[in-house]
């Protein structure tokens, strides 16, 4: 099947995080146009082709907003967390950035993900040991955790234990996967115990800027934010 080039026409200019605008491809796509997210593009930067990656790191913060995103609907649905709680926010960076390319970034990620060879991290990560909850967020790629945040995971796990993790996601349409089994996976082998778990806050990509009040619902039920 021949797939046209897709329109980046109606990406829009669509919040702010941390004082820094979001731009977010897929919002404002009829859900024929978006097909399931199939053949996204993005800026090629993860997010960040304008802005530096967000960091929001203060001493009192008792929960903190951890988030991967390619083509912006993370990020959006990070910043409506973030506008209801009073998180920190640390945006995680990979060494080599996904392309802006759909069909590019799907064969990398089928490539990481049949060799388990997860991207390279390019960030500094702060002592945890303050915060209570941690809110992950990340899309759905093959109906599981995006690499980045496997590699977060995979990397930093180690330093979750006894927080609650509260799981956020934007995909497809097809739903949450095996994501949260995946996080708690890794948890366990990372040595990370006692977490509590939030039931996962699930956002179709094309509807973010529609989701303030499953936000605001969802936000409302985490503890400590
Ligand atoms: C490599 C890749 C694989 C994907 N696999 C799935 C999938 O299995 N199921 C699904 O519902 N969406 C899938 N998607 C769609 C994304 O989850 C969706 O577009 C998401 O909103 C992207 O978030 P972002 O804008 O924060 O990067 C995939 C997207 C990419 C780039």
């Amino acid at each position: 099947m021949i797939f046209k080039r897709s329109n980046t026409s109606n990406q829009q200019d669509s919040g702010k995080i941390n004082g820094q605008s979001i731009t977010a491809t897929q919002l404002g796509r009829s859900n024929s146009e978006w097909r399931n997210g199939y053949g996204m593009p993005s800026d090629g930067k993860d997010t960040n082709s304008k802005n530096a990656p967000t960091r929001k790191l203060t001493k009192n913060a008792k929960s903190i907003i951890i988030y991967f995103s390619r083509s912006g609907s993370t990020e959006l649905l990070a910043s409506k967390i973030a506008a209801n709680t009073n998180s920190d926010i640390l945006e995680i960076v990979v060494k080599d950035n996904y392309s802006g390319n759909y069909q590019k970034t799907l064969s990398r990620a089928n490539s990481e993900r049949e060799n388990e060879d997860y991207p390279e991290l390019n960030m500094q990560v702060p002592d945890l040991s303050q915060y209570q909850t941690v809110y992950l967020g990340y899309p759905i790629w093959a109906m599981t955790l995006s690499h980045p945040m496997t590699s977060f995971l995979k990397t930093y796990g180690g330093q979750l234990s006894n927080k609650e993790i509260a799981p956020f996601m934007t995909e497809g349409g097809y739903g949450q996967g095996d994501s949260v089994d995946r996080i708690r996976e890794i948890l366990r082998q990372q040595g990370s115990q006692n977490n509590t778990f939030t039931k996962a806050l699930v956002v179709d990509g094309n509807k973010v800027d529609k989701a303030d009040k499953s936000v605001n619902t969802w936000a409302s039920r985490v503890n400590n934010n």
